[in-house]
């Protein structure tokens, strides 16, 4: 199960878990992109299934989450990956955009997980993988809100790997550098110029360069990652 499967990172999580035969469901709160991308995971000859939610609403996701469960049999891999970033410097921050922020990259992992836990810890396996950021380590100006959000995703990681490891389950975070996204169009000239700077490989990466990682800590060769990070950052942060 992708979260914010419709598009970018989601997407091609997605299609490299079809890939190795795996049945997939995702979340987006745009229906026609999960639609898609559902019609992209049938194409590779497993089951793919759409569901239109917004992953901040405790409704919502709860019903998508079951629903898939039903369709799926059972939900073995949870990757809470959806996600949305605006620049706002914080003398200018509104409390509904900070709470927007909260609820959309943070508060979602806690919800999207409660859901699936009991299944995992029932049949003692499961792998709950959350998309952080590497502006969790680092920070980053006018990001106050989403870099806040995303070192909490780490807190979340470490704090829940602890209570579930007894029950088989792993739960990691991938923090990846600037990707190639829509996402990544946000920000000003100057913002991504000195972004570029920065950064030791020179460029932005592509969503191929992270989502295999995401198979490896699903796999039996990743068994013994659990409360860890991933940096694929470029060398952004070294750590
Ligand atoms: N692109 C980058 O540079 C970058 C770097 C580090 C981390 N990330 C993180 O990776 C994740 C994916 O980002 P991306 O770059 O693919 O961006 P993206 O904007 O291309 O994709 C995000 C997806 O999440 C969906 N989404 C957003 N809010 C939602 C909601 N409330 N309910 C349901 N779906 C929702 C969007 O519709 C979209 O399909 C995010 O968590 C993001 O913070 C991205």
């Amino acid at each position: 199960m992708v979260t914010g499967g419709g598009r970018g990172i989601g997407r091609g999580i997605a299609l490299v878990f079809a890939k190795e035969g795996a049945d997939v469901a995702v979340i987006d709160r745009i229906t026609e992109n999960a639609e898609q991308v559902a019609g992209e995971i049938q194409a590779l000859g497993v089951r793919g299934f759409a569901h239109s939610a917004d992953v901040s609403n405790e409704t919502s996701i709860t019903k998508a989450l079951t629903d898939a469960e039903q369709q799926l049999g059972q939900i073995d891999v949870l990757m809470n990956n959806a996600g949305i970033n605006t620049h706002v410097a914080l003398v200018d921050m509104s409390v509904e955009t900070w709470d927007e922020m909260i609820a959309v990259n943070l508060r979602s992992v806690f919800l999207g997980t409660r859901v699936v836990l009991p299944g995992m810890m029932k049949r003692r396996w499961g792998r709950i993988v959350s998309t952080s950021s590497q502006l969790a380590h680092k920070g980053g100006r006018q990001l106050t809100h989403y870099a806040a959000a995303k070192a909490g995703v780490l807190g979340f990681t470490r704090s829940l790997a602890y209570e579930v490891a007894a029950y088989n389950i792993t739960v990691n975070a991938i923090c990846p550098g600037p990707i190639n996204t829509a996402m990544s169009k946000i920000g000003s000239a100057e913002w991504k110029a000195q972004k570029l700077q920065e950064l030791p490989l020179g460029r932005y990466g592509n969503v191929e360069e992270v989502a295999p990682t995401l198979v490896l800590i699903a796999s039996d060769e990743g068994s013994y990652y659990t409360g860890a990070s991933f940096n694929m950052n470029g060398g952004d942060v070294m750590i």
